[in-house]
């Protein structure tokens, strides 16, 4: 696949210039919202894919989003995450992919540590969904804009007026619809334009396979032909309008407010209207504050940091592959960088563009892109990679509060000396959490997860790669703090429903089986010093 298509690799030399070119996002959605089906679709519209069908994973279609792992193969589901770039105009687009699947994992979380801005997409239907909350959670926290496209209007649906009214309500989001629905869910016939009042009509391609026809006609036109349905869509969209839904940039980016789309991502109707806005409003890449809280330059010498480590992607090399953000200055194929972690040299002779299986050869990137680096085994998720003057780091990405939690040991004692360098390897790539305590030894030590996948393929992994399989019992505690003051373990331990274990990052979580066991604690000790747990690197 020329993911990388000429205009978006070509070197002129300014990096500022090719930054500003750039538009980096993903998607946030509810499995089954349809974002394989919208990813599809835009790659359609930048003509990259000649015809529809190419990116699913599904029934009967080529798979391309997934398939690298057997599990992932077994199960028919995308665990891994990749990026697809493509041009559209002037423009170099990179749709960073989160897995997607229902149960979710700290991966998906750590892509949205890569990306400027992101599309929420919602299917008209059910409007946000427990996924997209939980997502959503994560731009907020990390300050990212984000556009929402509601979809699937061409089927039975939910009002616009209540989806807009759930933005606003459920996540304190106010909606600004730049377009509006002609012709309720399920007889949707085009579009309102409410920057200039005109009617996007759109026209059916079979199956969906080519870009939509569209058409923009006059209001005037639009209300003799489509009657009241359009006088409607008008009535509508100013009602939102006068509520505070007039769009206003500096609001979508404070992340206060949402340009709103409507479309169907299967017929590709609205989809232009995103890539448009994307291209339009979305943020472009930024300088990036290192630890110091100093900006680097755009243009100074190249740095990136990992946010993704994949292993095994291709069954028969199992190698690793380092997922980097471009952060500054011109990353060229051959180029050997510092990883700042550890102050080693590592030579990217290998670096790839990855997209599903699809693997081409990167030789230039720029700020916002992402690159595959292979043979990367000695890089960790929030390693800084840099080359030239002066030295940077980025702060590490944040570990998420888990959720889940499994104590592991070798089903198999003769191989604990394989299953300690499992233990090590996973947790240092960031699979799951691991947490010990002395009183559980390091024997046992306790798996956390923020979703019970990052379970299985941990399993996977260690029976398969490190010839260690395990057995997981899972640990009844769904509560959990950071305990801040060490000397006051013993208070939590002697509970009978919670522990103290600590992470390798050093922070010490408190563990309890629910709120109320936390709270019955609490009472007890009015003194116990617990705090909420985002990120570790907070
Ligand atoms: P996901 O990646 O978010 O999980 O969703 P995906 O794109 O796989 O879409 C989920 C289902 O929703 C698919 O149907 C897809 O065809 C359908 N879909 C996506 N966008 C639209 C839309 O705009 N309108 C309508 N009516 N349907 C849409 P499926 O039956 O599960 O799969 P398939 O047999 O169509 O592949």
């Amino acid at each position: 696949m020329s993911a990388g298509a000429d205009a978006a690799t070509s070197s002129d030399g300014d990096v500022a210039a090719q930054a500003r070119r750039r538009r980096s996002f993903a998607v946030i959605s509810h499995p089954d919202a349809g974002k394989s089906t919208l990813t599809e679709a835009l790659a359609l519209h930048a003509r990259m894919i000649s015809e529809a069908g190419a990116v699913h994973g599904k029934s009967g279609r080529r798979g391309v989003v997934s398939d690298w792992m057997e599990l992932e193969r077994a199960r028919g589901i995308s665990i891994t995450s990749a990026a697809l770039q493509f041009s559209y105009g002037d423009s170099v687009i990179n749709l960073l992919d989160t897995p997607g699947h229902a149960d979710f994992s700290e991966d998906t979380y750590r892509v949205l540590a890569a990306v400027d801005s992101a599309v929420m997409l919602l299917d008209a239907a059910k409007g946000l969904e427990p996924q997209t909350l939980k997502l959503f959670d994560v731009c907020r926290h990390r300050g990212i804009p984000v556009i929402t496209f509601v979809n699937k209007w061409d089927r039975p649906g939910r009002e616009a007026l209540e989806l807009c009214d759930e933005l606003s309500e459920r996540l304190g989001l106010t909606p600004m619809p730049l377009t509006w629905p002609v012709g309720e869910a399920g007889h949707f016939r085009g579009v309102l334009d409410v920057t200039d009042g005109s009617f996007v009509r759109y026209a059916r391609t079979a199956g969906g396979a080519t870009v939509a026809q569209e058409k923009r006609l006059p209001a005037e036109w639009a209300e003799a032909e489509e009657g009241d349905a359009f006088t409607r869509a008008v009535e509508e969209a100013e009602l939102v309008a006068a509520s505070g839904g007039e769009f206003d940039v500096a609001r979508f980016l404070d992340g206060s407010a949402s340009p709103v789309l409507f479309g169907a991502a299967v017929l590709n109707f609205g989809v232009r209207h995103l890539l448009d806005l994307l291209v339009e409003l979305a943020p472009r890449p930024e300088p990036w504050v290192d630890v110091d809280g100093e900006p680097r330059p755009l243009d100074a010498d190249f740095s990136a940091f990992v946010f993704k480590v994949q292993t095994g992607m291709d069954p028969a090399h199992r190698d690793q592959v380092a997922f980097a953000r471009v952060c500054s200055g011109v990353f060229e194929r051959g180029m050997v960088v510092t990883n700042a972690t550890t102050k080693r040299p590592f030579a990217t002779k290998y670096a790839h563009q990855v997209f599903g299986q699809q693997r081409s050869t990167v030789d230039i990137a720029y700020p916002g892109d992402v690159i595959g680096l292979v043979n990367a085994s000695a890089l960790r998720v929030g390693d800084t990679l840099y080359s030239g003057r002066p030295a940077v780091r980025f702060p590490g990405l944040p570990s998420f509060a888990p959720a889940h939690f499994a104590v592991a040991r070798p089903a198999d004692l003769s191989k604990s000396k394989q299953f300690r360098k499992g233990v090590e390897q996973l947790g240092s790539e960031g699979v799951v959490q691991i947490l010990t305590s002395d009183l559980r030894g390091d024997a046992a030590p306790v798996f956390a997860a923020v979703g019970p996948m990052q379970f299985e393929v941990a399993a996977h992994r260690m029976e398969h790669e490190f010839n260690s399989p395990v057995k997981l019992d899972r640990l009844p505690y769904s509560t959990v703090r950071r305990l801040v003051d060490p000397a006051q373990r013993a208070l939590v331990d002697a509970g009978r429903s919670s522990e103290v274990l600590t992470r390798a990052d050093g922070t010490d979580l408190a563990l309890f089986a629910d709120d109320m066991s936390m709270r019955i604690l609490l009472r007890r000790h009015p003194d116990l010093r617990l705090e909420p747990l985002v990120a570790a690197g907070e």
